[in-house]
């Protein structure tokens, strides 16, 4: 018999407190009412499970049977062999370019057409790998999913468990798949007659990576390329060790099963094996695999600082309750959003997007790494991450009250970047330390005009660190951020140049603003990097202050003298000095970031709300939405938003242009692949602002008419 104990301690009675308040909306209703079903396999998108440092995605099988989805994680990477051009076979023979930088010579990792195989190795290694692919196998038969009837698929957002049903050959089959939540491993229950019978068995296949492509969507990896790498096989009793080599790269995947079978292969010409059980009573095979390091001695050591890719799990019963556990857990934690169908016909959808983004943000962007911007589902940009796009993919998880999904990555990855970026600072001539832009996990920045001149990643952890003080405003929370800030924050006053004819400090030029569709050498002072200056050295300074430490005399003259935010005809340009923002084509498309200054970001000092507004209404009317893509969208609505019409917020947030598809990923359109996760991240931004307001203006923003109830939002900046 249970005990209950007349005497709660506080923090309990706290504990049961804010568990009631959190079970008010039920949760496990609205989330399951969201599952993704689907009749056929979707030509662009898998359906996924995994657990943000690796995602299996499967199609109508439930597995990779006819199409080859793809198993990403944020361990397994590959380097090409390096070229033997003379003189450029090594990364250290990269000079990249001089530019004149305010009179003086400033070195950039730019591509140099003097070294290009180097800068094309650079860009393009390492890739992420595909680490393999595993699929149903009808022996010899020869079976495309026009064979299969009556195929039908949930995805349970709610445990993780994508169970796919489909008839074969008069036949039924049942798939369970679902990913443990603490290691590479997926999981895999196959029912039917035919497993008992013997027709039916699972393959496992590898791909050779190349960087031949910087997209890889929706597929990744060369199959037919088999001669280029090596596999093996070891077998003992119901388990099995396939070793993956391919250039200096090697991998194993561990498969354990729980039936008499036999795994044998490659098939000649492949590296494709075989899982057979052998006919006999039981129709259900169990079976997992597991990918991860290969600890041979020789192998190359991967980075992996939470051990993701070292673990190994065999035991499908304990990965289906923890699976089912973590997502539970996933769902009820944080803050939730519960939008009443009776509010207008959009609401269901843009609930239905909350929930899904919310799922797939979780597969596929929670792990040790930023994600690249397709996260797990496929590469882009050969499976590396972008600095500038860190708050984007991650900010999210701070406003949603997701705080062990965040802290995965942050801020570990800036510490671990610190000491690279500080020389590459240096390198230049600045102070402190520059964030690099297109990274890989050793924080190696990829040679690109763009990429060595964009600047808007370098406030970004200020933002984190504010959200997370603000949530844990403790002594450990300003000690964990102090080395950060004040290097990002020694670089931002050093790079900003003391202009002897205006009497302020400039930004650029060379830099690329935000929409990286400016003249680099001729953009200064850009509006959006200028206000985001101006917060970022506000919170490095709060930040010492907090610290009783005293703030950097130079840190408070560069704020207060930085250049007014350019404005032309009463609004505000992308840069000071622009020629033809409104009737130029190249500019009144990609991202509006002006608008950004007064909704993403909180007002700045010398900000002009009639201005602004100036500036919205001229973006309304002139720009070029078709070609808008990602968190645009959201980025408008919080603007909408911030300026009081929260009908047009949720107008931006359902816009045609901004696409989810049937199983929440978010559409590329012509500009980039589909998933372009940042779509999903910056959409549960905004709705984090509807839901919780921002400073001076705290509680809900929903438009008139909408019954929405929500749960444990902050106010945002
Ligand atoms: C790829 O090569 C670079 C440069 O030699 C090295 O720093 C990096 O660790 C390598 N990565 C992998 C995954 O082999
Ligand atoms: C910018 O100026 C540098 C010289 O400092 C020149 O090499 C480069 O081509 C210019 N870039 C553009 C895009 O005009
Ligand atoms: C699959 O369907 C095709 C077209 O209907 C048919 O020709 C073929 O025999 C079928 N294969 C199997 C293995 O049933
Ligand atoms: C289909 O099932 C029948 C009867 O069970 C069997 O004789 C036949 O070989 C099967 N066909 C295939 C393609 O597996
Ligand atoms: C491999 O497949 C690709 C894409 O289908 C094709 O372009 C290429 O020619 C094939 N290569 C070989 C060696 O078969
Ligand atoms: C495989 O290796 C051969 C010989 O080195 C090379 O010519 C070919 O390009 C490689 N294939 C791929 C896909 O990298
Ligand atoms: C299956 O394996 C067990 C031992 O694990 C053995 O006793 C049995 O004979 C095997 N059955 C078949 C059909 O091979
Ligand atoms: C929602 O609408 C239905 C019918 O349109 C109505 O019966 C119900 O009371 C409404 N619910 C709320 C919460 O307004
Ligand atoms: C849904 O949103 C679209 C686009 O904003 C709008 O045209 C339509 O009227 C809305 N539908 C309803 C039922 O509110
Ligand atoms: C804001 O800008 C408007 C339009 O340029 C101007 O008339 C007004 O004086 C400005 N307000 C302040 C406080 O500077
Ligand atoms: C538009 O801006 C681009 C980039 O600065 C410039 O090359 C082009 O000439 C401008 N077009 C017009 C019509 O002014
Ligand atoms: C707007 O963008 C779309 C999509 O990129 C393009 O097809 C169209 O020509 C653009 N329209 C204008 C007026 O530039």
């Amino acid at each position: 018999m249970i005990k209950t104990s007349s005497y709660l301690p506080g923090g309990l009675l706290l504990l049961l407190h804010l568990l009631l308040v959190d079970a008010a909306i039920d949760r496990q209703t609205i989330v399951r009412s969201f599952n993704p079903c689907r009749t056929a396999s979707s030509n662009s998108t898998p359906l996924q499970v995994g657990n943000g440092n690796f995602a299996f995605g499967a199609d109508i099988t439930g597995l990779q049977t006819f199409l080859p989805y793809n198993i990403l994680s944020t361990w397994g990477w590959h380097n090409s062999s390096l070229p033997t051009t003379p003189e450029q076979t090594s990364p250290a023979d990269f000079t990249g370019l001089d530019w004149w930088t305010h009179g003086r010579i400033v070195n950039y990792d730019q591509p140099n057409p003097a070294e290009n195989d180097i800068s094309n190795w650079m860009i393009g290694n390492p890739q992420r790998m595909n680490l393999g692919r595993i699929g149903l196998s009808f022996g010899d038969h020869d079976v495309s999913e026009s064979n299969l009837s009556s195929k039908i698929q949930h995805l349970d957002l709610y445990t993780g468990t994508i169970v796919s049903k489909f008839t074969y050959n008069g036949s039924k089959v049942e798939v369970q798949t679902f990913a443990d939540p603490d290691s590479t491993t997926v999981a895999i229950e196959v029912n039917s007659a035919l497993i008992s019978t013997g027709q039916l068995g699972v393959f496992f296949d590898y791909p050779y990576m190349t960087y031949t492509n910087k997209f890889e969507a929706p597929f990744v990896g060369v199959f037919n390329a088999t001669t280029n790498h090596t596999t093996s096989l070891q077998q003992n009793g119901r388990q099995a060790q396939i070793q993956h080599d391919l250039d200096s790269t090697s991998y194993l995947t561990t498969i354990s099963w729980d039936l008499n079978a036999t795994i044998s292969g490659p098939i000649p010409s492949t590296h494709r094996y075989t899982l057979q059980p052998l006919a006999e009573s039981s129709n259900t095979l169990s079976l997992t695999a597991s990918y991860h390091f290969n600890p041979s001695p020789d192998a190359i050591p991967y980075y992996s600082p939470q051990g993701q890719g070292t673990q190994i799990n065999t035991n499908i019963a304990s990965i289906r309750d923890a699976s089912s556990a973590w997502w539970e857990a996933f769902w009820n934690t944080g803050a939730f959003v519960s939008i009443s169908r009776n509010s207008s016909g959009n609401a269901t959808e843009l609930q239905r997007r909350i929930i899904l983004s919310q799922y797939l943000l979780a597969v596929n962007e929670a792990g040790f790494d930023p994600p690249q911007e397709s996260g797990l589902a496929n590469n882009g940009w050969y499976g590396k991450f972008h600095a500038e796009m860190f708050l984007w993919h991650l900010g999210h998880w701070a406003r949603w009250g997701k705080w062990s999904l965040l802290s995965r990555a942050i801020p570990g990855v800036y510490s671990r970047f610190l000491p690279s970026s500080i020389q590459r600072a240096e390198l230049q001539g600045y102070a402190g330390a520059r964030w690099g832009k297109e990274s890989d996990p050793t924080g190696r920045s990829a040679p690109g005009e763009i990429n060595s001149l964009l600047i808007w990643q370098q406030p970004h952890p200020m933002v984190f660190a504010e959200y997370e003080y603000r949530a844990f405003p403790s002594a450990s929370t300003l000690q964990k951020w102090d080395a950060i800030l004040s290097e990002a924050a020694d670089f931002m006053v050093s790079y900003a140049f003391w202009n002897d004819s205006t009497g302020v400090y400039d930004l650029g030029p060379p830099m690329y603003p935000v929409s990286e569709n400016t003249d680099p050498n001729a953009t200064r002072n850009p509006t959006f990097e200028l206000a985001y200056w101006r917060l970022g050295l506000s919170i490095a300074s709060d930040w010492q202050r907090r610290q009783e430490k005293q703030v950097p005399a130079q840190w408070t003259h560069v704020a207060e003298n930085l250049a007014p935010l350019p404005v032309q005809n009463d609004s505000y340009v992308i840069y000071e000095g622009i020629d033809g923002m409104w009737n130029n084509e190249t500019y009144d498309e990609d991202h509006p970031s002006m608008l950004g200054v007064y909704g993403w970001l909180p007002p700045t000092a010398g900000l002009n709300l009639t201005v602004m507004q100036n500036t919205r209404d001229l973006v309304y009317e002139t720009w070029n939405f078709t070609y808008s893509y990602g968190w645009d969208f959201p980025f408008l609505a919080m603007n909408a938003a911030r300026l009081g019409d929260a009908d047009q917020a949720t107008k931006f947030l359902l816009d045609d242009n901004f696409q989810f598809d049937d199983a929440g990923y978010p559409i590329g359109g012509s500009r980039v692949p589909t998933p372009y996760f940042p779509g999903s991240a910056s959409l549960l931004w905004a709705v984090a602002m509807l839901a919780g307001g921002w400073d001076g203006a705290e509680g809900s923003h929903w438009p008139r008419g909408w019954q929405v109830e929500v749960e444990g939002f902050a106010p945002a900046l």
